[in-house]
């Protein structure tokens, strides 16, 4: 179905009316003039659909029909386009956007872990069926970084896109800087304060940050969604000291996804990171989010945003819907799904950097000989070498830096080093990345 001939209302029926659902309705509520102004017609909520029916939103719900199964609201007669903000890779947002799909209707949606699971199944099928699925607040929350790289940088080969992906993992990762405090005590801050869910394990874990990276990864290099091959790590083991030595060291440390063209193939990686202070993307801190895109004519482009929150997402998803309603579309990853070009994944263990090690060792002569004999083993040459204080015979912290190294030597040296009986935690790593 095609709305680009029509100059009535672009009828719409939003499914889930949580944080982002109740925004769309109170943006879409007090932009009407301006919305009507941009696109040359109006856009009107028909329907909606959540689980309680009672509940206050903070919206008017009097004027719209109510349904309690999303699934039965994609199929409303007379609706444009469905709005999918339940959330989930499966179940009643899968089966929404399908159904969707297949009543000829466009879909705009949130959902990041959707797209990352069945992103080009679902292009495929709406690009066959001449609709479009906006997903611009899947990414970053409030920042058009799908537009951005899809139309904006549209003349460029993209051969590198990374960047701070989640706000909860950046806000931790500030507040254990900014004020000493642990992993444990700043999680349970940030959940009081309603910045990490009940159940973090998505947003620490990096699991959010590499759905993103994957959809992100797609759009700049217009290849199939791969989220299987992202290699994801969390936050749960940076600790307060690492603040200190990288502080120390010249860095900063984020979470980051980094997607990237190399001889190997498409590397695609969500772990915390060591960047140089003055790094751009060292100094968005907090609940922001940022992107950095490298394309070949124009140079680095540094997107940063609101990742998160009713306004931003509200704001990302009403975009995507003046897009329908002005009948413009692109094909879903930027080039049509049908000939997005599959590229052979870059293994984790050929990534080449330098690297931050952390060990607690005991305090006795040739302890440190051997972890260095360890890294000669794997020709991996060290940097700087960092021990604070000494404490005979007791367990103290050791910090080292290498040059540039294959990830696999680097493991291969840390596994060595981990057996060692003077070696009395699991050694940490971080790396460092010099954008
Ligand atoms: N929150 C953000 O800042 C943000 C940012 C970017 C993207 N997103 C994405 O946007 C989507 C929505 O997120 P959110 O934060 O708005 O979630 P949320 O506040 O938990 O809202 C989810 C909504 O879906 C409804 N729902 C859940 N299961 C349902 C079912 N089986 N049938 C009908 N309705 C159902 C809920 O109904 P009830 O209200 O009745 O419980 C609720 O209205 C997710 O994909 C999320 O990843 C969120």
């Amino acid at each position: 179905m095609s709305d680009s001939h029509k100059t009535g209302p672009l009828k719409i029926a939003v499914a889930g009316l949580g944080t982002v659902g109740a925004g769309v309705l109170k943006l879409l509520e007090r932009q009407a003039d301006l919305i009507e102004q941009r696109c040359g017609r109006r856009i009107e909520v028909v329907a909606v659909s959540a689980r309680s029916r009672g509940k206050d939103r903070g919206v008017d719900l009097s004027t719209v029909e109510w349904y309690d199964d999303p699934v039965a609201l994609a199929a409303h007669p007379g609706v444009d386009v469905v709005v999918e903000l339940i959330g989930g890779s499966e179940g009643p947002a899968k089966e929404t956007v399908e159904l969707a799909l297949e009543r000829g209707r466009h879909v705009v949606t949130a959902n990041k872990a959707l797209l990352a699971h069945h992103g080009t199944a679902l292009a495929a099928k709406a690009e066959a069926a001449g609709l479009a699925i906006g997903f611009e607040a899947a990414v970053a929350g409030g920042i058009p970084i799908i537009k951005g790289l899809r139309e904006g940088l549209a003349g460029n080969r993209v051969s590198e896109v990374h960047g701070i992906l989640n706000g909860t993992c950046n806000y931790i990762l500030t507040e254990m800087r900014t004020t000493g405090r642990d992993f444990a005590d700043v999680l349970a801050d940030a959940q009081k304060l309603g910045y990490a869910e009940a159940d973090p394990s998505f947003d620490i874990d990096g699991v959010d940050a590499a759905h993103k990276l994957a959809i992100l990864t797609s759009v700049a290099f217009g290849t199939p969604v791969d989220f299987k091959s992202v290699h994801v790590e969390g936050i749960r083991h940076v600790s307060a000291v690492d603040f200190d030595y990288a502080d120390a060291l010249g860095y900063r440390i984020k979470l980051l996804g980094i997607a990237r063209r190399t001889d190997h193939g498409i590397e695609q990686r969500v772990h915390p990171c060591m960047v140089p202070k003055a790094a751009p993307i060292a100094a968005v801190d907090g609940v922001f989010n940022a992107v950095i895109a490298q394309g070949d004519f124009v140079d680095r482009v540094l997107f940063v945003g609101r990742g998160a929150g009713e306004g931003p997402t509200a704001s990302a998803v009403v975009a995507d819907l003046i897009d329908i309603a002005r009948g413009r579309s692109t094909p879903t990853f930027g080039v049509p799904a049908a000939q997005l070009s599959e590229a052979q994944p870059s293994p984790m263990e050929a990534r080449r950097g330098s690297y931050y090690v952390r060990l607690m060792v005991v305090d006795r002569p040739g302890v440190i000989a051997d972890v260095a004999a360890a890294m000669r083993d794997q020709n991996v040459s060290m940097e700087q070498f960092l021990q604070r204080g000494r404490a005979p015979g007791e367990a103290v912290p050791v910090v080292l830096t290498t040059h540039d190294t294959e990830e696999a030597a680097m493991q291969r040296a840390l596994a060595t080093i981990a057996d060692k009986e003077s070696v009395v935690e699991p050694p940490r790593m971080i790396r460092i990345e010099q954008f």
